[in-house]
């Protein structure tokens, strides 16, 4: 039984309509699934949607029909473009699925069984009209009144199920002391550390004021709070609630949970805490990316600048999917710090590295062997010269920025591998020497060696690239096998057929952004 790797996005809100940031998140796993499955790991790809919340309470009202229905409307568009973006998950949770609200009620059960739970009170000043309660200086400012309506505000207790999360206190200073790459990058884990030592609050985890949610065991009128809920899809999935998934367990704990900067808290301390009260193992890491902001400002609706699903449909028309999922993983925020979506930038990328890189490189090497070889790999007196060790230093690095989720520079070790091929091209000039007949074996060894070179880094490829590198794979002899066969330097054997390739098509100018 190969090892185990698996992974998982937030679940997405049905409220909210897709848009680039999740599906920036949903490639970034996507990716690193893909990679896991070429080297041959039992991997398990998570996504789905939440679905419980006031807010959907609210837009389906709004929209006329129940929340169930808007649930799964937007839950289908969700899904829809998974498939329109070719990801590759394993499952799609629904909170609203039974498999999830039975398990979400065992679980919210062990919690309170495990004493982490408590009931208490909480008094402030109601909003009627509005449902919210208000701070006693927001209150005191509106004069006692709702700031909406106008309507007086009234005097409101309620009571809640509180999750103990200061309880915890010692042992997530410990899980932080210990694990210094439990929350990746550093400058988020940092951030955390500062929020930790200010104290830790207990959380309510019920709600009494809407109904749109799993009811808590045993006390009817309470409502488990969304986001409890929400943490519990990445066990429920799995079956964990309940044995029901027993071929699951397995993928238990997950190694990476990507998420966006603005929801870490909830991952890197309320879900662990829960975990341990639980006492179930913690993921090993959370990974907390930045924002993609567009054309140098936030993205907003009335500023025109949002790159809703209709804009990024437009890029990948004009581009390719390839060029899209590229541009997301190779120059988003990966790390501490926001990036400016800009059409220019992505132009320019998918020209440098898609087309003038990846394209030309493996066009220039397929072409170059139908020519003068007849489109069979020629024989290398030299096995490979300096490239073989090289080739499998690339490989070794690849494997490790992966392992770390350094989707960014293990793409950058790929393209490393194709640029020298260039540059030895440029340099022994295969295609001067070919027209004198006396160097046709020197020729030979140096287009194997590129053939060979090239073919290796589609490989490490193809986890970024879905669309086009199974071409490229075919075109340089279609080896098949493990990842170990096929990285393997010398497995695509004299005599093999090459066919020309042409990946990516040159787009002359930008759109306008
Ligand atoms: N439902 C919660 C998550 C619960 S997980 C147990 C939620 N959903 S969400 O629909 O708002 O999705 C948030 C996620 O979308 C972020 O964490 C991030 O992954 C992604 N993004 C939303 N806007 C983004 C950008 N502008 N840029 C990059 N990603 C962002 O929060």
């Amino acid at each position: 039984m190969p090892a185990t790797a698996s992974i998982t996005t937030p679940i997405y809100y049905v409220n909210d309509r897709p848009h680039i940031g999740h599906v920036y998140t949903t490639t970034l796993c996507d990716a690193w699934a893909r990679a896991m499955r070429l080297r041959g790991r039992d991997t398990f790809f998570l996504t789905g949607t939440d679905e419980h919340g006031v807010k959907v309470e609210k837009s389906a009202a709004a929209n006329g029909v129940s929340p169930q229905a808007w649930a799964d409307r937007n839950a289908a568009e969700f899904e829809a473009v998974l498939r329109l973006f070719q990801q590759t998950n394993d499952d799609f949770i629904r909170t609203t699925q039974p498999r999830h609200e039975r398990q979400v009620q065992l679980l919210v059960e062990r919690l309170r069984a495990a004493g982490a739970l408590t009931k208490g009170s909480f008094e402030g000043w109601y909003d009627e009209g509005e449902e919210t309660y208000l701070t006693e200086t927001k209150a005191k400012e509106s004069d006692y009144r709702s700031p909406v309506s106008g309507r007086p505000l009234v005097r409101a207790k309620e009571e809640n199920w509180y999750f103990r999360l200061s309880a915890f206190a010692p042992r997530l200073e410990r899980l932080f002391a210990e694990n210094p790459d439990f929350v990746r990058p550093a400058a988020r884990r940092n951030e955390v550390l500062g929020r930790l030592r200010e104290g830790l609050q207990d959380v309510p985890i019920t709600r009494t004021n809407f109904s749109w949610g799993i009811p808590m065991p045993g006390d009817p009128g309470h409502v488990i709070y969304v986001w409890i809920d929400a943490l519990l899809n990445y066990v429920t999935a799995l079956g964990l609630g309940d044995g029901s998934a027993p071929d699951r367990t397995r993928y238990w704990p997950a190694d990476y949970h990507v998420v966006g900067k603005e929801i870490l808290w909830f991952h890197a301390v309320i879900w662990p805490a829960m975990l341990m009260a639980l006492e179930l193992p913690l993921p090993k890491c959370v990974y907390a990316h930045s924002f993609w902001i567009s054309e140098g400002q936030k993205m907003s609706k009335s500023l025109g600048n949002f790159i809703d699903l209709p804009a990024l449909q437009g890029h990948v028309d004009r581009y390719g999917l390839d060029a899209l999922r590229w541009f997301l993983v190779t120059r988003g925020p990966l790390d501490a710090t926001d990036t400016d979506f800009r059409v220019a930038a992505f132009h320019d990328a998918y020209m440098a590295e898609l087309v003038n890189t990846v394209g030309n490189c493996s066009s220039r090497v397929s072409a170059m062997i139908a020519k003068t070889f007849e489109g069979r790999m020629p024989e290398d007196p030299q096995a490979g010269g300096e490239w073989p060790a090289r080739c499998a230093a690339a490989v070794q690095a690849w494997e490790s920025h992966i392992d770390r989720f350094e989707l960014g520079q293990a793409t950058s070790v790929a393209m490393g591998l194709l640029r020298e091929v260039d540059g030895f091209i440029n340099r022994t000039e295969p295609f001067k020497l070919a027209k004198d007949p006396s160097r046709r074996a020197e020729v030979g060894a140096i287009l194997a060696q590129c053939a060979e070179t090239v073919r290796i880094a589609g490989v490490l490829l193809e986890p970024f690239l879905p669309v086009k590198t199974p071409e490229l794979a075919a075109a340089f002899g279609g080896v098949r096998g493990s990842w170990a066969e096929r990285t393997r330097w010398g497995a695509l054997k004299p005599g093999s057929g090459l066919v020309k390739v042409a990946l990516y098509p040159r787009v002359e100018t930008a759109p306008a952004a």
